[in-house]
Parts: C-alpha cells; structure tokens; sequence
C-alpha cells in the first residue's frame, strides 16, 4: 500500500481530522473564545461593537434605561470600558488604585473582620467586588445589567466564597431575600444613578442591614456633571435620605473633587 495514503486512511478511521486535531472533535472547536458549556461565561465575539446609549437621561425612569444602554452590552465590558479599568477606553484605574482607596477608605471599618456577609449594589465587572471579598463569609452582588453579572460569575467562580448574583429594576432590593447584611457597598456606580433612584435604595437599607450594621455609599457628592456623568445627587440628599431612613451619618469623605462616600449606620 502507498504510505501517506494509508496514513490518511488510518487517521480518518481514528477521527482525526488533522495532524494537530483531536479525535472525535471537529479542529475548530477548541480554537477561541470562553467555552459556552460554562455556565455564566460572556458570550460575545470580538467583531460586536459597543453602541453609545440613545436615550436622553433626565429623569429616574430615563436614567435607568440609559444605564441599561450604557453597561448592558458584552462588548462594552470587554472591548469598550476593559472590565472598567480603562472606562470609554479613556479614564484608566489601576488594580493598584482600587486597592488603595479600599485600604484607605473601606479596611478600616471592617475592624479586622473577614467574616461579613456583604451585599453590592452595581457591582459592574467585579472591580471592587475584588477588594470586598477579602473580608467576606458571603456575598449577594445585584446589578441591573445581565452582562454585568455574567462578568462576575466567570470572574468570581474559582472562589470558594458563597456568592448569589442577582439582577433587579435597577431601583430596589426587593429581590434580595436576606435580611441579615453586616455590610452593603456601592462603589463607582451610584455617581451615575438619579437622586431618586439612590433615595430608593437608601430606603430599602433598614430592612437589609442587622443593627450596628453599615452602608459604604460611593455618590456624586457637588451635584451633576457632563464630565464621568455625574448625576445630581449631594452630600446633603444623602445626608436628607439617610435621615428619613432611620440611618445615622457616620461619615461623608470626598475620594476625589467630585464624588463623595457617605457611611450610613444602622443604629
Ligand atoms: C460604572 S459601572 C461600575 C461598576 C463597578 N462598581 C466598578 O467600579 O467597576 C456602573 C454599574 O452600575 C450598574 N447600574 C447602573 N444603574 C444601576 C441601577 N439603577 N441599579 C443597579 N445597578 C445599576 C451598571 O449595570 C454597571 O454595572
């Protein structure tokens, strides 16, 4: 017999479809991608572009459509905004950075702690979830946007941390069932909701958190902005929505000129 001819012949019986292929397995199937038998694993392929929101963001109903808009697409996450690293492919943050400003500004009211159970409003790519699950016996992250979530499912699953992901209305946290949260963090996404979307939250606080418990509320602190997208919200709403809410204000530290981080407590 011819040698490469029998040699064709006897790969094609082992189902080898090439020299460097497997058998039984069509070549391409192992080629790019995330694998879609993962559960939670972005689907997206390189070639989707990432659409600038549409919609005018006036008011409370607007602003959630333009948020679905504006972080509710795969390719945004991975292409558009790098997992929020570099948002816009323009403002970038280091790992670093996020890492200083939660051992500066988040550490120290854990009191040393690693055993609290923490939920995130808005968690986006996971960037602070990153940092808050150091000192987390549990977590709940409730984000608006289905390809946020799916984000942090992949990131998030080689850790044994117990962690429930949720998708809300993007203005309560009735779809939580716990009620027994030492801890709840926003960070780098309340600056882009509305005052009355934040009030919202602020309200459903007493009912997620156990007494002694906090809230770490990263908001637009000076009002609206066109630059980063900042939203009206203030210092002093916060301080107003706390109140009606029954919460003490702990603290209100600006993290940069703008934006303002307001602790809330549940006496
Ligand atoms: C700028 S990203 C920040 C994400 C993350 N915290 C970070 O620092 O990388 C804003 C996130 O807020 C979420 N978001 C916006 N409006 C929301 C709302 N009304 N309720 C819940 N999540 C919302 C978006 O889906 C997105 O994941």
């Amino acid at each position: 017999m011819h040698l490469p001819r029998a040699i064709a012949s006897l790969r094609r019986r082992l189902g080898f479809s090439s020299l460097h292929g497997r058998p039984g397995t069509p070549s391409n199937q192992y080629s790019s991608g995330a694998d879609p038998s993962v559960r939670g694993a972005p689907e997206s392929t390189p070639s989707e572009v990432f659409r600038k929101p549409t919609v005018n963001d006036g008011d409370a109903k607007r602003n959630i459509k333009w948020n679905q808009q504006r972080w509710g697409q795969m390719s945004g996450w991975r292409e558009y905004d790098q997992y929020g690293y570099r948002w816009g492919k323009g403002h970038q943050q280091s790992v670093g950075d996020l890492a200083k400003l939660a051992d500066d500004m988040f550490r120290p009211l854990t009191r040393g702690r690693h055993d609290l159970k923490i939920l995130e409003i808005a968690p986006g790519g996971g960037r602070f979830t990153a940092e808050i699950i150091r000192y987390a016996r549990e977590l709940v992250l409730v984000d608006l946007n289905e390809a946020a979530i799916d984000v942090c499912r992949e990131r998030f699953r080689y850790y044994p941390t117990p962690i429930t992901y949720v998708t809300n209305d993007g203005a309560s946290l009735g779809v939580v069932q716990d009620s027994d949260f030492d801890v709840l963090v926003c960070y780098d996404s309340m600056v882009h909701m509305h005052p009355d979307i934040v009030q919202s939250y602020v309200s459903d606080l007493p009912t997620l958190l156990i007494s002694g418990g906090f809230a770490w509320l990263d908001h637009s602190g000076r009002g609206q902005r066109e630059a980063g997208h900042r939203t009206a919200m203030t210092r002093e709403l916060m301080s107003d929505f706390a109140e009606e809410a029954g919460l003490i204000v702990e603290s209100q530290p600006y993290r940069n000129d703008w934006d303002c981080i307001s602790v809330l407590r549940k006496p």
